[in-house]
Formats: C-alpha cells, structure tokens, sequence
C-alpha cells in the first residue's frame, strides 16, 4: 500500500513536470528508508518534505534543483555512463530546466574526483570580454552607471558552461554526445510545465526582456503562467548543433554567428574572438584538513578557501576555553569565523592570474590561530564595536547545483550560473541562449555592493579577460581513510559558503542526519552588513537579547545546499526543502 501511495506520489510529481516524459526507471528507485520524526526546530514543513527530498540508493545518487534533471542523469547512467556522463547530461537538462538559474550563456565550476584516476577543479566561468574595462561602467565622476553591470547585453560577461561541461565529458566520460545531449533537447523541444519558481520569475523578468526573449517565455504576448507548457526550440536546435559540432560550435560555429549579430547592435561589446579565445582553467581542487575529513574544493576566484578557513577558525575557537559557553558562545564562534572569511574575501579575494591571493597562508593552522587571537581579545575585553544599522540589498533566487557521488566513490560537485534571476533579462535571437549578467560579481568600484550585497576591492575590478570573484563553492569531502564521504554545493549568492558551513557543522560537529542538516536553520554572517542573518524558526534559541553585541536579523536564509554523502553502503542524496529539485538513483 505505502509503495503505491509513493509510486503515484512520484508519478504525479513527475507527470506534473513533463506531461510527455516516460519514466521507465522510477520504480526501482524509490527512497527505502522511512524515516523517524525530526526533534530540531525546522524550516516550515520541511519534515513533512523528507520523503521527497531525500533519498537512499547503494549504486548511484545525483542531488539536483529539478526532478528531470535528476532524471536526465540517471537516464545516461542506465545506458552505461559513468558519474561525468551523469553531470554532463545533468547539466545540460538543468540549462532547459532551470533557464532562471544558470544556462549554456553562462559559466561554473566543477571538481571531479575519481579515486582511480585523479582529481580536478575546472573553472568555467564567464571572463570578461576585451571591452569589459571598469571605465566602461563609470561615469566620467567616476560613479557608477545604474545597473549596467546588472541588466542588458554589457552586463554578460563571455560565457564558459558548454566549453566546461564538454571538455570535462570529453576527458573523462564515456558515452557519446548525442546520448548526452538527448534529454536536454528532449525537455526543450517537448516542453515542460512550467512550476512555480520559474513562473514567478518570468513575471518578475518580464518587462526588461527582450523581444525574442519574451517570444520563448510569453503567451499570446503575456507571461507564461505556471502549469502551462514552456517549449525552447530554438535552444533545442542549438543543443543539436552542439551534438554536430562540439566545442567548435561555442568557438566559431553558427551559435557564434548569432550571437555576434546580437551584439551588432550593442557595440560589439562581446566578438567572435572573445569566444575563440575562451578557456576553461583546469587545476588541482584545494585540499586541506577539515573537523576529521579532508576537503577538496574548488580554488579562487572561488569562495572555497574562505569556506575552509572559516571551518579552521571553528576548529581554532573550539579549543580555547575562553569563549562563553551554550548556545551563546556557539553563536559567537561561528559568527567570528563568517566574519573573517568574509572580510578575506572582500579584501583579498579575484582572480588569480591578475592579483595575488596568499592560498597557503589562509588554509594554514598560524592563520587561524592568529585570527583567533584578535576575536579572543574581542570577546575577553568585551569591547565590541557597535554593529551598524545597514540595508542589505533584496536578492534573487537563481544558480543551482549539482552532487553526483556513486559506490566507487567517484564524485562531481558542480555549480552552475547566469548570476542574477535570468541574468541579463535578454535573449540571443535564434539561439534560445539567456545572457548572463555576471559582470556583476565583479567589484564595479571599491566597495560598492554588489546585487548580493557583497563588496569587493581592486583584486576584482573589472579587466579584459579577467574572471570575477564568485561565492559558488562546490566541494568534496573524503574521510580519514580517503574515501570519499560527501558531495556538496549550494546556489545562494553570498550565502554559498556559509550554508555548506551551515550542512557541515550539522552533520560532521552535531551529528545529525543529512537531511536535518540541509534542512536545519541557518546562520549567516557576511562581514558586511555587519549583522547576523538567522532563519526565524531559531529566533527562541536566540533572542537579540541574548546577543545584545551583535545585530540581529531573522531571515529566511535563501541558498538551497544539494548533497550526497555516503554512509557504509549507503548513499543518501537530500536535495533542499526549499527547493523544486528531488535526489534519485538507485
Ligand atoms: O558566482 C557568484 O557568486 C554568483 N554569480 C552566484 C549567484 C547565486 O548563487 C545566486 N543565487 N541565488
């Protein structure tokens, strides 16, 4: 009876996503495990979600932000992929699924680690193209021109997702693109239902898109609406034009072609050469040594280092009995540790090819101990400085992520993005292809925030060529024996690393489940606004009372954490409650 319930749970889920999709697997994989009631102060209904947000397999899982992304993944595994078949496939789909949150116009970062094989952290993110100088972007006051790094075709910067996704698949999967590539077109060509985080942001998007963009996301020249068809044929075709031609296509193909018409007419801010001379940057992921694990993650412009150095200033605060104690003390030490990774990260933090970021130094023990020494100073003298009142800018709900993790241990960790809720709001003509507006994650002048609130310096000032700072931070965990115990990432603008610190510190220091770790209020603190930003279920444990040192604000925390993580035989995938995404596999 309960697998019935579950199977026409699943089908329904599924229909409702893809009325034409057939789902010939489903019912080998359903979650196995029931689980018990959850005894933590959760996000609203997130218990009652467990059962479709989490599940258990032994072979495979692949945790994304849509079920037929999930499910694109498991369809190439099926047919004999191995875990890099499964994200190319992912990806692809997630690109159709998500047009919102990332797209083949826009750019991530992916570590791959297989055990029998190697390690490696592939940047492809968007660069900015030979025009994109900071000039461009000021007046001749030197302030900055409103919004131009946020809407419109100089606000994209040249895009990296197809060049990534193929070179990674190329090196290292096995299937053919065609197979890749199948569900993608599938979901564009046939459409899809539209759901409700997508409707929502069309409406928003609506007015500043451009025609053709409003073409593909519009009815009867209105927004489509939710529960309506959503059919891309054009991205279609273009997905099928990459099946042909491969990365020669985002090089110097047709797509190219079209994509220099568009930007005729603005300047020629983006060229064909700036394609042709697109990179994607292979490296070794960082590795450091983690509360009893190792972690792998993707180094600058990445957030990864400042994620684990703020798990070492943790580690450092938790050994000194200086700090207060209960709930209090926690909240201090976690804030201090936020604090500090995010001051690093606005001081220091760009690209690494155009300033010098001392890596070593930030993973080191000194660091952290020194670190720990000022805050320690802090917290014994009681002289805090007084918190600021800040406005902290709105932000959107966009990017998504990926964790792949099958018996073997071979893992993906990618997280993929147009940046803002669909980029640039403008749609290449004929190409299906949504712009990016990540020009914006650069610093567009020292010091003034970003659409995430985030300031930068002159390290991630806007240069040809040059890759802006990002907060995705897709990582890797291995236990002391080198296996790899967990895969993790989040969509979330600044509040990327601190809800991977967020999911660690439940489940490696509390010891709770997965899934009540993804799910558990968050803290969150950026360096600025100087203020801690709490999920309002945990406004009783505490009060601003209790915290009369800081500034408190209870916000619903806004990244969704996606991740696998393997437990003896067992993989168990939870995909955040706040999203529309399920974890499958088998
Ligand atoms: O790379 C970055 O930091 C941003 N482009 C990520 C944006 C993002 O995660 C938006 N999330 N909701």
């Amino acid at each position: 009876m309960n697998l019935i319930i579950r199977t026409n749970y699943w089908l329904v889920l599924l229909l409702f996503f893809n009325g034409c999709e057939s789902i010939p697997f489903l019912q080998d994989s359903f979650p196995s495990k029931p689980q018990a009631n959850l005894t933590v102060p959760q996000i609203e209904g997130a218990s009652e979600k467990r059962d479709r947000y989490e599940f258990t397999g032994k072979e495979i899982i692949i945790s994304s932000d849509h079920p037929l992304a999930s499910q694109a993944g498991m369809e190439v595994w099926k047919q004999g992929g191995n875990v890099v078949d499964v994200f190319a496939a992912a990806s692809f789909a997630i690109s159709v699924l998500r047009p919102h949150s990332t797209g083949l116009f826009g750019g991530g970062f992916a570590v791959v680690f297989l055990p029998a094989k190697g390690k490696w952290a592939y940047d492809f993110r968007e660069r900015s193209p030979k025009k994109g100088v900071a000039s461009f972007y000021l007046k001749e006051d030197g302030s900055v021109i409103l919004e131009k790094t946020l809407k419109g075709p100089y606000s994209a910067g040249v895009p990296g997702t197809v060049q990534g996704i193929l070179q990674i698949q190329k090196q290292h999967g096995k299937l053919p693109l065609s197979d890749i590539l199948a569900p993608a077109i599938r979901y564009a060509r046939n459409g899809f239902s539209v759901y409700g985080d997508l409707a929502a942001a069309i409406v928003k998007t609506w007015p500043q898109m451009n025609p053709a963009m409003q073409k593909v996301f519009g009815i009867d020249n209105r927004a489509i609406r939710e529960g309506e068809l959503l059919i891309q044929e054009d991205l279609a075709k273009t997905l099928e034009r990459i099946i042909e031609n491969a990365e020669k296509e985002f090089s110097d193909g047709e797509t190219i072609q079209l994509v220099s018409n568009y930007y005729s007419e603005f300047q020629e801010f983006i060229t064909t050469e700036d394609f042709k001379n697109y990179q994607v940057k292979v490296s070794e992921p960082l590795v450091s040594s983690v509360w009893g694990h190792t972690i792998l993650t993707m180094p600058p412009p990445s957030s990864g280092v400042h994620l684990v150095t703020m798990m070492h200033l943790y580690s450092e605060m938790q050994n000194r009995n200086t700090f207060p104690k209960g709930d209090v003390g926690e909240m201090i030490r976690i804030t201090e540790a936020m604090r500090v990774a995010y001051r690093d990260r606005a001081e220091i933090g760009g690209d690494p090819l155009f300033t010098n970021i001392p890596v070593s130094k930030l993973l080191s023990q000194g660091y952290a101990k020194e670190e720990t020494n000022e805050i320690e100073r802090k917290v014994v003298s009681g002289s805090w400085p007084t918190p600021k009142e800040e406005v902290k800018k709105p932000e959107s709900y966009n990017t998504t992520h990926i964790s792949i993790l099958d018996r073997e241990g071979n893992a993906v960790s990618t997280t993929q993005s147009v940046n803002g809720i669909f980029g640039a709001g403008h749609m290449v003509p004929g190409t299906g292809l949504v712009l990016n507006n990540t020009m914006d994650d650069f610093a567009v002048a020292p010091g003034v925030p970003n659409l995430y609130g985030l300031v930068g310096s002159k390290a991630n000032a806007i240069e040809p060529g040059k890759t802006p700072l990002s907060s995705m931070s897709p990582s890797i965990l291995l236990d002391a024996s080198g296996k790899t115990k967990m895969v993790i990432g989040a969509p979330g603008g600044s509040q990327i690393p601190t809800s991977i610190f967020n999911t660690l510190y439940r489940y490696l220091i509390q010891k709770r489940d997965l899934y009540e770790s993804v799910s558990y209020p968050r803290i969150h603190h950026q360096f600025m606004p100087d203020r801690i930003f709490l999920d309002p279920e945990i406004k009783d444990s505490y009060p601003q009372s209790e915290l009369p040192f800081y500034q408190v604000q209870y916000s619903r925390h806004r990244a969704k954490v996606f991740a696998v993580t393997r437990e003896g035989d067992r993989l168990i995938g939870v995909s955040d409650p706040k999203g529309e995404g399920v974890p499958l596999g088998f």
